[in-house]
């Protein structure tokens, strides 16, 4: 068991000594060498390798990282897979998923001044630390990072600036590397990142692949989730939701477009239907429905109702419908 995660005190927590986080990932670099890592990636996101390598070159040099790009295009997955490949430490990494109301006390924890009183600050429930202090010696992945108000923000730059966390004037030494992702500022309910943290990370944009290999994306892991229903799936309908998804993606009109995990969805729920009612393939209009249902929420642009979303994703599902048509 790993003792650095067993609950240990403030006092041992004060006297911390320092971690090179970036020989680490250097060292694993080196003795697991880049194609292990890759291929490790491999077996669970398709077409990143480029990603990937942006992302260890900036690690090996003690650069954060910040994975950028629309709802479900891998970044999370990314993230943990790359922590998990490092394998820096048991556990390899720290992970907290942001959101608006969070706290600069849940990023570094707090000390329970009636336990103090009582019981002394060495008690194990005196201090229970937070992520950024529990992330030493590791990749702390902070996912969703512009749900973070600016003053949950300062406190990680605080971390990220001096390596200490400060508690209630009790300075905890933390060295990690951070994989942040977050989706680009024009999505609803973000912040913008304050420029003294934006700086403080390289930037490393994951954008929708191209239409073959979403294609392949899409039956691969739509294959994993119907795996235990008798139902093949035909290439061609794979094709048409790659098609619609090129389609949305390229309107000017449409600020967030269907993601690679709705597209898998859309394929298997159709499948699944398909088997439920007793027949050998996926009908087309069991597709049509089965895209508005996983595609809908998605959707961001110029519509005033969900009727027209409706509307337009009839509109661009028959338009994919008869780009594949053609295509054989
Ligand atoms: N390039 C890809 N290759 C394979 N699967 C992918 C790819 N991109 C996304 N996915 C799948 O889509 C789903 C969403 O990924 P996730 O990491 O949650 O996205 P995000 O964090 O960007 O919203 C996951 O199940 C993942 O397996
Ligand atoms: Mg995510």
């Amino acid at each position: 068991m790993n003792t650095s995660l067993s609950t240990p005190t403030l006092s041992q927590l004060i006297q911390r000594k320092p971690i090179d986080v970036s020989r680490l990932v250097v060292k694993t670099l080196r003795e697991k060498g880049v194609k292990e890592i890759l291929a490790y990636v491999g077996k669970r996101l398709k077409g990143l390798d480029e990603v990937v390598l942006d992302i260890l070159s900036g690690l090996a040099v003690g650069r954060h990282i910040w994975i950028v790009g629309p709802v479900g295009c891998g970044k999370t997955t990314l993230a943990e897979t790359i922590a998990e490949v490092l394998n820096l430490d048991n556990p390899p990494y720290i992970e907290v998923a942001c959101h608006s109301h969070m706290t600069a006390t849940e990023l570094t924890g707090d000390i329970d001044i009636a336990v103090a009183l009582q019981a002394g600050l060495d008690h194990p429930l005196a201090y229970i630390p937070g992520p950024l202090v529990l992330a030493h010696g590791r990749i702390l992945i902070l996912d969703e990072i512009n749900r973070l108000s600016p003053y949950s923000q300062a406190a990680l730059l605080q971390a990220l600036q001096e390596h200490y966390v400060v508690i209630r004037g009790f300075r905890i030494r933390s060295d990690f590397l951070m994989i942040a992702t977050g989706n680009p500022s024009e999505y609803s309910g973000t912040y913008d990142l304050s420029e003294a943290l934006a700086d403080r990370m390289k930037r490393v944009e994951i954008t929708i692949p191209k239409r073959d290999l979403l294609k392949e994306i899409i039956l691969w892991k739509a294959a994993i989730f119907i795996k235990d229903i008798d139902l093949d799936i035909d290439e061609k309908i794979a094709e048409v939701l790659a098609t619609l998804a090129h389609l949305i993606n390229k309107d000017s009109k449409i600020e967030s477009e269907p993601s690679i995990r709705s597209c898998i969805y859309a394929l298997a729920t159709a499948a699944s239907k398909a088997w439920i009612k007793g027949s050998e393939e996926i009908s087309i209009e069991d597709l049509r429905k089965e895209v508005i249902q996983n595609m809908l929420p998605l959707i961001q642009g110029e519509f005033s109702s969900d009727e027209e979303k409706v509307k337009y994703l009839d509109k661009k599902f028959r338009e994919a419908l008869l780009i594949v048509s053609e295509m054989r």
